[in-house]
């Protein structure tokens, strides 16, 4: 029987345990506060040959895959796997200075490149992470991405080794 005991809402609850669930309840709100980051949107899998890439996904695992789509701004060629509840991209490099040219002469058989998740509004989020000291890559300003909406880059060596994506919802 702990020697201190405070009555809570008719019962007989020791302190240290009061202390504990109120602790709980306040970083439950505080993490509900700080909610940022919404629905994953899609992993980017680099590939050397997108036909081949095409043919793993849509041969051998069942997937349904996009026609491929060439996006020269971002000098990638894609096609996307469309998944219930999220979507695979397959990127091959176009033309010179591709951004996954670097990474395919590392990993010469494909690797995963980024992932994408959803933010409600871009520009906070972009605010935010750079007041918490993460870096922004390129000139820190919204490109419009594959889906025609605003995405950003964030620098690998801050997010766990992982390239990441914001795109506004
Ligand atoms: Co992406």
């Amino acid at each position: 029987m702990p020697v201190v005991a405070v009555f809570a809402g008719g019962l007989i609850v020791s302190l240290p345990l009061t202390f504990r669930i109120a602790k709980q309840a306040t970083s439950l709100l505080l993490m509900k506060e700080m909610t940022m980051i919404g629905r994953l949107n899609h992993v980017a899998i680099a590939v050397p040959d997108l036909e081949a890439g095409t043919q793993v996904y849509k041969s051998m695992l069942g997937a349904r895959v996009s026609a491929p789509q060439a996006e020269p701004d971002h000098g990638v060629t894609v096609v996307f796997v469309e998944l219930p509840n999220t979507k695979i991209e397959l990127l091959e490099p176009l033309g010179e200075g591709s951004p996954i040219a670097a990474f395919l002469e590392k990993s010469p058989a494909g690797g995963i490149h980024h992932v994408c998740y959803e933010v409600d509004d871009i520009i906070a989020a972009r605010d935010h992470l750079k007041s918490e000291g993460a870096r922004v890559l390129g000139d820190g300003e919204p490109k419009i991405g594959a889906h025609g909406k605003p995405v950003l880059f964030l620098h690998p060596k801050d997010f766990c080794g992982t390239l990441v994506e914001l795109e506004q919802a």
